[in-house]
């Protein structure tokens, strides 16, 4: 097993377990293996045809991803003078590549940026979802670096049957709604749509970088990452580039400098970048770290750090799904919504009061846990219900009410947060131009 292995192991334990505490369990015997990739989530099945939890040491391990431990968070806190954002504390964030680089460089007082992303294939985003932009926009604080934000819906249009460039764009509007209230700092931060940053926003800076990426990789790199065939559509096996290249701070030149114009590629492709998203994403920067210091001027390879995955309301080994209602909280559900779907949710209590008081629960398989291991802050009190739920004194229905209550607070804080966020404030966050940040580096002039 890798040095110092976070939990890693299905879904969050009790916050006692969860301190980078190294946890080994027997590798259950599979019938189908997990399969992650950014369009499909699925944890295997064991020999019975039961859906297992994700195996994220597994995964790291596979894709030879480096698991956070202790001393990388030690040095965090040390460092920023924060301590690590519960989702750190709890091994949510589990897994990284070249996150003391990007640690390094914040030392050094050198610049980087943040880059982190959404697929607008429906109107609202889910709680899940919230997990990378929350996780963001605490590291946007706690750095003082600058953002970049890509909407997808290129992606979309070529990934979902279904849907019209015009509903994708539309999309794209209302998901920058649901990000920019998650509280983003307007000086900070550019949020993009693809198709309309490339199409007029980007003076070309963007396109070029996407045609040289793209000119490096071939189709069998491209069918090694995302597992295309001959009847793949060609923009399907184009899209990629797009993705990887929005993690060069050279595809956005305006960034460092007012005068939009100016072509100051050669100096920002040197600027690293972090990349703070679920563990789904990494096949797009694996290429992407695979050729960086291929380009005619060569970026650094991009940092990234991982999340697990909020597990679908059905119960581990699932993900959320934007097109399962019924899978997940959205933030635009109503309070009574989010009761139903609680209630109705995957429990680790047992079948009856008598059970329950008398085996106890499992509140590693219990949802309404696991999502309050999400969005509790107080790490005593999850240790408490972990405690009382195990022993059968705390009760599915008390597990579930907790939820419910906090569920409803958490949405209800962000849709009046983004009741407040109209047309026109979309259009500042969306708007290519020169951001500021502390110190606000410019390496242009240096
Ligand atoms: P998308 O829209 O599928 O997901 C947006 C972000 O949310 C993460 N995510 C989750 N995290 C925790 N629990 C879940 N249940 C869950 N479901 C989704 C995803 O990993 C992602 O971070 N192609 C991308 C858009 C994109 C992007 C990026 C994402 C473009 N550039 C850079 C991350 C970083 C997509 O469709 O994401």
């Amino acid at each position: 097993m890798a040095e110092n292995a976070s939990t890693g192991l299905g879904e969050p334990p009790s916050v006692a377990a969860l301190s980078v505490a190294e946890t080994a369990t027997t590798p259950a015997k599979h019938l189908t293996e997990q399969e992650i990739n950014p369009w499909d989530v699925q944890a295997g099945t064991d020999e019975h045809g039961n859906t297992l939890e994700f195996d994220y040491v597994a995964i790291s391990q596979k894709w030879n991803t480096k698991l956070l431990d202790k001393a990388t968070l030690e040095r965090f806190e040390k460092l920023t003078g924060k301590k690590p954002h519960r989702w750190l504390r709890r091994g949510l964030f589990f897994s990284h590549r070249d996150f003391d680089l990007i640690l390094d460089c914040y030392e050094r007082g050198d610049p980087f940026m943040l880059y982190t992303g959404r697929g607008p294939s429906a109107g609202s985003l889910h709680v899940g979802h919230s997990i990378p932009f929350e996780f963001t926009k605490w590291l946007q604080d706690v750095f003082d670096v600058p953002l970049v934000i890509m909407l997808t819906d290129d992606e979309k249009f070529l990934f979902k049957e279904g849907l019209t460039v015009e509903a994708v764009k539309q999309f794209s509007k209302e998901n920058a709604k649901d990000v920019i209230a998650m509280g983003y700092d307007l000086q900070k931060t550019f949020i993009y749509s693809d198709f309309m940053f490339m199409g007029s926003g980007s003076n070309g800076h963007f396109y070029e970088n996407s045609m040289e990426f793209s000119k490096l990789v071939n189709f069998n790199q491209m069918r090694g990452a995302f597992g295309y065939d001959g009847s793949t559509s060609s923009g399907r096996v184009f899209f990629p580039n797009l993705q990887c290249v929005a993690a060069f701070a050279s595809s956005y030149p305006f960034i460092w400098g007012d005068d939009i114009e100016a072509d100051r590629k050669a100096t920002t492709a040197a600027i690293p970048c972090l990349i703070p998203c679920a563990i789904d994403q990494d096949p797009y920067f694996r290429l992407v770290r695979d050729n960086s210091l291929r380009m005619p001027r060569p970026s650094p390879k991009p940092a990234l750090i991982h999340s697990k995955f909020l597990t679908s309301l059905q119960g581990a080994g699932g993900k959320m799904s934007a097109s399962v209602p019924m899978s997940a909280i959205f933030l635009d559900d109503t309070p009574n919504q989010i009761k139903k779907k609680i209630n109705a949710s995957f429990s680790g209590g047992q079948e009856t009061l008598e059970l329950h008081q008398e085996l106890g629960g499992n509140p590693d398989v219990d949802v309404p846990y696991q999502y309050l291991c999400y969005f509790e802050d107080d790490d005593e009190k999850l240790d408490r219900f972990y405690d009382a739920y195990k022993k059968g004194e705390m009760l599915t229905g008390e597990m579930k009410k907790e939820c419910i209550t906090l569920l409803q607070s958490y949405v209800k804080g962000f849709q009046e947060a983004r009741a407040k966020v109209t047309d026109d404030v979309v259009k500042d966050y969306m708007k290519p131009r020169k951001l500021e940040w502390k110190g606000n580096p410019n390496p242009t002039k240096s």
